[in-house]
């Protein structure tokens, strides 16, 4: 297939007209629906607590909202839709499982026997052919699995996660997450949980800088945990975010991972790369954990891997498997068969050699990259630009000398005013101050560039209040 003919092909799965504005945003339907969801539903959720949101449709990188209006997602709803919404291969094997056989009881079933062994096959390094799975409909429920497996395997009790993590938002996963609006009023956190500094390489945490740091940060993570009087002399699992989303986006640089491999292995913890964001194809490759020479001991899976549908779960080594206690961890909706359908059909789609998603993945992510370090030319706010494949953020700040944060409430009036052209991107970051993009990797180049267009235009409006001067 020719990039021309792949290019049209993608181009049937999106709406061509998109961004199109037919009334001011949000419209009259949709700012009643919205404000009677903010009094019916709870008000914890964050969606839609910065854009009044009421979507009615989505198709591909694009969503229609319940007035008509048809905008472009920079967020590819929170990072899930990999293969883009309402793909018609999805659609047609959900519609066909659906009558065959939806709940299962988590049975050994024809549709998700399919999926594991695909995912078995296509698992990372270390993992492929050598893992075992288990489903939930949650990443945090997949990270409270991997955990209890890590505890577990090693009759440990402590958890290493690093700083800006996020895990979920229950039990352990809760206490893994570092940003406070998470975290308190909700009681006592589970202990057993130390956060050590990520490397942050734009605001080292050390104050070095990559190379010459000598990877100061790794080298700490195996200080705090194989030396003794540290207090971490227990540790059932070091776990890390194949990319780190929510804290900002962030690449660690090559080495990190081959250097917490080492670490674990010497204090008998286990590995467990949390890729519920950086997965299925977002980072260019199935699995960001390939982009390092290391092999984790438990993969947790979410957000792309089901897209329209709720699949997440975890690999583990199979060394461990006669490790856990049989019928312990039980999950009523597990192997539920219209998501194992779903997840298939989204493998078979990130798979097709014809279509290479990941290949243009990294072309648009080089593509993203080349026109934001245009926009840097005149637009110095724009003071870090960073990623791979279609996991591509910017960093804000005042002045890009002192890398001063631009102020955390600039995004509650910038991230509207794009919004407002028809385009939805939502932040990130330690300091509130990054904006991530991760669209579907179904997003036509054009809507691509528009929506890049939109961003950088409302940017260069806001330079002033970015630098602070207003
Ligand atoms: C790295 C990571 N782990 C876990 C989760 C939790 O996933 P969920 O919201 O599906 O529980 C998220 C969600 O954004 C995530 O980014």
């Amino acid at each position: 297939m020719t990039k021309e003919q792949r290019e049209a092909k993608i181009a049937e799965l999106n709406w061509p007209e998109a961004p199109k504005l037919v009334t001011s945003l949000p419209g009259p339907k949709g700012l009643e629906m919205f404000q009677e969801a903010m009094q019916w539903e709870t008000i914890q959720r964050p969606a839609g607590s910065v854009f009044p949101i009421a979507a009615a449709e989505s198709f591909g990188a694009c969503f229609k909202d319940v007035d008509g209006n048809v905008l472009i997602d920079l967020a590819g709803g929170v990072g899930v839709k990999s293969t883009g919404s309402c793909h018609p291969k999805v659609v047609e094997a959900i519609r066909k499982q659906a009558g065959i056989q939806g709940h299962a009881v988590d049975f050994a079933t024809p549709i998700k026997h399919e999926l594991v062994k695909i995912m078995r096959k296509t698992a990372p390094n270390g993992l492929k052919d050598n893992c075992f799975l288990a489903f939930c409909q949650s990443g945090t429920a997949a990270g409270e699995t991997a955990i209890k497996q890590a505890k577990m395997i090693t009759g440990r009790n402590q958890i290493v996660v690093f700083e800006g993590a996020y895990h979920g938002v229950y039990g352990h996963t809760n206490a893994m997450t570092t940003g406070e609006g998470y975290r308190h009023g909700y009681g006592q956190l589970m202990p057993g949980i130390v956060h050590l500094p990520y490397p942050y390489c734009y605001r080292c945490p050390f104050g070095m800088e990559y190379p010459k740091c000598d990877m100061q940060c790794a080298k700490y993570v195996e200080w705090k945990i194989n030396t003794p009087y540290t207090g971490v002399d227990d540790v059932a699992a070091i776990v890390c975010e194949g990319l780190q989303g929510e804290g900002g986006y962030l690449v660690a640089p090559k080495e990190w991972w081959p250097m917490l491999k080492k670490t674990a292995e010497k204090a008998g913890a286990l590995c467990v790369c949390d890729e519920v964001q950086s997965g299925f194809g977002r980072s260019g490759k199935l699995w960001a954990a390939e982009y390092y020479d290391f092999d984790p001991d438990i993969e947790i899976f979410g957000k792309g891997v089901g897209n329209d549908m709720p699949v997440t779960g975890v690999m583990t080594d199979s060394k461990y498997w006669d490790k856990l206690t049989g019928q312990s961890q039980p999950n009523t909706f597990a192997g539920n068969g219209i998501t194992m359908a779903a997840a298939k059909a989204n493998f078979d789609i990130m798979l097709d050699p014809e279509m290479n998603l990941m290949a243009r993945a990294n072309e648009l992510g080089a593509h993203f990259e080349a026109r934001m370090k245009e926009a840097q030319k005149t637009i110095e706010q724009i003071g870090d630009i960073r990623g791979v494949g279609l996991f591509r953020s910017i960093e804000l700040v005042k002045d890009p000398a002192t890398k001063e944060p631009t102020d955390p409430n600039l995004f509650n009036e910038l991230l509207p005013a794009i919004y407002s052209k028809g385009v939805l991107s939502i932040p990130c970051g330690k300091f509130a101050n990054v904006m991530r993009f991760m669209p579907s990797l179904t997003i036509t180049q054009e809507h691509f560039d528009k929506a890049l267009d939109i961003v950088i235009e409302t940017l260069g409006e806001f330079k002033d209040k970015m630098a602070g001067k207003k």
